[in-house]
């Protein structure tokens, strides 16, 4: 069953602005845009920038390094859809923001 982690207040991301979560070992960019929240890994597949210092725009976020541009959505690349980064349902509960995560593999 998906686990829900409380990973910010609302109030502490600003909207057209963002933050970095560290949730599971991994960096996660919280995008909050034009009243929404969205998360995507906040790492670059091309070279490994930090995505949440990229520019938003029509739903995307543009890589600060070399441009490519990922949809906040569900993390496909703009420019070929079957690259896809991670992204994760975000909730927002009372004055909190809640990532959705995945089931954690039983080892
Ligand atoms: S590191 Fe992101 S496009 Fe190159």
């Amino acid at each position: 069953m998906p686990q829900r982690v409380t990973v910010a207040k609302v109030a502490n991301i600003p909207d057209g602005g963002s933050v970095v979560v560290n949730v599971l070992q991994r960096d996660v960019a919280i995008f909050y845009v034009n009243g929404a929240f969205f998360a995507v890994d906040d790492f670059c597949p091309h070279m490994g920038a930090s995505l949440s210092g990229g520019y938003v725009e029509d739903g995307c976020v543009t890589c600060p390094w070399h441009f490519w541009r990922f949809r906040l959505l569900d993390g496909s690349w703009a420019d070929n859809p079957k690259v896809k980064i991670a992204s994760f349902p975000v909730h927002v509960v009372g004055d909190e923001v809640q990532l959705e995560l995945p089931d954690l593999p039983v080892l």
